[in-house]
Formats: C-alpha cells, sequence, structure tokens
C-alpha cells in the first residue's frame, strides 16, 4: 500500500516535470539585467543603446527576433558552426542558457530606444524611395513589405530598423550580400542584398536611421 502510494506520488512528478518542459516558458526579464549591467553594457549600453555605431541598439528590437540571434551566434554542439558568425557576439553567447538568452530578448525589447539621426538629405531622400517602392528594374521589393512602412518590423521574424546606426545597417546589408551573414529564413534578405548597389545601401541604412 505504502508503495503503491509512492509510486503515484512519483508518477505524478515525473508527470508534472514534463508538463513544465513542453508549457511555454515565461521570460523574466528582470532576471536578465544583471547580464545587461555587467555582460552587454560595453557595446550595447544597459538599457540597449548602445554608446558606438558598429554595435547595434537593442533597445525596442522585437524579443524573439533577439533571441533567435543570440541562438544563431552561437556554435552548435555537434560542432556545426554558427549560422550568424561573428566572433565578439559567439564570446558573448558561448556562456549563455537559452532561458538567458529568453530573458534578456524580453529584457532588451522592453528598454526606450533613443533613435539614431539621419544626417545626409540627399541620401535620405534616395533611401526614402527605395524603402517606400523598391526597384522594379532590378527586381528589388519595397523594405517597407517586411520591415513596415515606419521600419517598426513585424514580430516575430521581421525586426526593427527604424532609428538604428546606419554604419550598422550598412555593414549587414554588406554581410548579406558576401553571405558572411547567413541567417536569414529563405534567404530572403541574401537575395534582395545580392541586388543592391553600394549606393543604394548607404541610402537606404540612412534612410532608416531617421524613421521613426
Ligand atoms: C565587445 C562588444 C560586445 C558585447 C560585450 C556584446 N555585444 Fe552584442 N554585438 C556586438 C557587435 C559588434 C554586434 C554586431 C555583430 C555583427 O556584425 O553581426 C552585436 C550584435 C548583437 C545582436 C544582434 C542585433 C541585431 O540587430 O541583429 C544581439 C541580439 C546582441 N549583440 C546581444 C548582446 C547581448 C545580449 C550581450 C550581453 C550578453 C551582448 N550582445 C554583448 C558587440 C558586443
Ligand atoms: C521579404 C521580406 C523582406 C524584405 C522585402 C526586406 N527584408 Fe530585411 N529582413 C527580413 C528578415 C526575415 C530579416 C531577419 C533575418 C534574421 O532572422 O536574421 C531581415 C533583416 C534585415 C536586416 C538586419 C537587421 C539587424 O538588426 O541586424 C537589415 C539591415 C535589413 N533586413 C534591411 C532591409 C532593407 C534595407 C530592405 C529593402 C531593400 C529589406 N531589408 C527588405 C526580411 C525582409
Amino acid at each position: 500500500m505504502i508503495r503503491t502510494t509512492a509510486m503515484a506520488l512519483l508518477l505524478a512528478a515525473t508527470f508534472h516535470a514534463n508538463a513544465a518542459d513542453k508549457a511555454p516558458a515565461k521570460a523574466d526579464p528582470a532576471a536578465a539585467k544583471p547580464i545587461a549591467e555587467s555582460v552587454c553594457i560595453g557595446c550595447h549600453g544597459a538599457d540597449g543603446n548602445s554608446p558606438a555605431a558598429p554595435n547595434p541598439n537593442l533597445a525596442g528590437q522585437h524579443a524573439a527576433y533577439i533571441a533567435k540571434q543570440l541562438a544563431n551566434f552561437k556554435a552548435g554542439d555537434d560542432g556545426k558552426p554558427a549560422v550568424r558568425d561573428n566572433a565578439i557576439m559567439a564570446g558573448m553567447v558561448a556562456a549563455l542558457s537559452p532561458e538567458d538568452m529568453r530573458n534578456l530578448a524580453a529584457y532588451f525589447s522592453q528598454q526606450k530606444l533613443k533613435p539614431a539621426e539621419a544626417k545626409d538629405e540627399k541620401l535620405v531622400a534616395e533611401g526614402q524611395k527605395l524603402w517606400r517602392m523598391g526597384d522594379f528594374e532590378k527586381g528589388i521589393p519595397a523594405c517597407a513589405g517586411c520591415h513596415g512602412p515606419a521600419g517598426a518590423g513585424l514580430p516575430a521574424q521581421y525586426p526593427a530598423l527604424a532609428g538604428q546606426y546606419a554604419e550598422y545597417t550598412l555593414d549587414q546589408l554588406m554581410k548579406f550580400r558576401s553571405g558572411e551573414r547567413a541567417n536569414d529564413p529563405e534567404k530572403m534578405m541574401r537575395m534582395i542584398a545580392a541586388k543592391l548597389s553600394d549606393q543604394q545601401m548607404k541610402a537606404v541604412s540612412e534612410y532608416a536611421a531617421g524613421l521613426r
């Protein structure tokens, strides 16, 4: 009798553990704050407003997109290279658990973006055209179609680009074009970047920086 009860309790405990595994884990942004304030701060700011243009702003970015990037920076256990190959970020994510990544993503998505500024009006005008209408002759779709008319993106797949440093955006477009960045689903960005000229990349990056 006692043994049966113990068995039943054991089974119940196992069942609960499995149920907890399957339930979508709720992110805990507060748990990520100490990591942001000790590790990420130097390059992205503790509140996700980066102090320098090569490091992207993270504040206000969609949580699912941030979590995906963090996972993509990490090489696989099976020795597979990271799908987003970056030496700096590879070092940063090496010690992060999937739970840390989820928490950090929630934390940064809740911070308020202090947006970058567009500086060159001529580039902005050129970039605006490409953003809104694409380039029909070259078969380039409008960026607005996926990243939104105001660059707010669309959760969960399409990142916000509004107020991002132009230098960072330009760098990513070049990395998609060269294939150095290859983590875009269905090659969406690689196919577009392959058709963009240097001038078009510069113009659209400047325009996105000024979007609000
Ligand atoms: C030493 C500087 C440095 C530190 C510290 C750092 N990062 Fe980064 N991070 C970068 C750079 C540089 C990039 C751009 C990488 C590239 O070119 O693909 C980046 C990119 C990212 C991206 C991709 C953003 C996007 O828009 O696609 C995320 C997310 C990110 N970092 C999160 C973090 C988190 C979370 C931490 C703290 C655990 C952290 N980083 C610490 C330098 C840093
Ligand atoms: C068909 C949809 C689609 C269109 C159109 C599109 N994008 Fe994207 N873009 C994406 C997706 C999806 C991602 C995220 C890739 C990933 O998961 O890492 C992305 C990511 C990016 C990034 C990286 C952002 C970051 O924080 O690192 C930049 C920069 C970018 N797109 C610029 C553009 C520009 C400029 C245009 C117009 C010329 C454009 N995109 C048009 C789907 C699109």
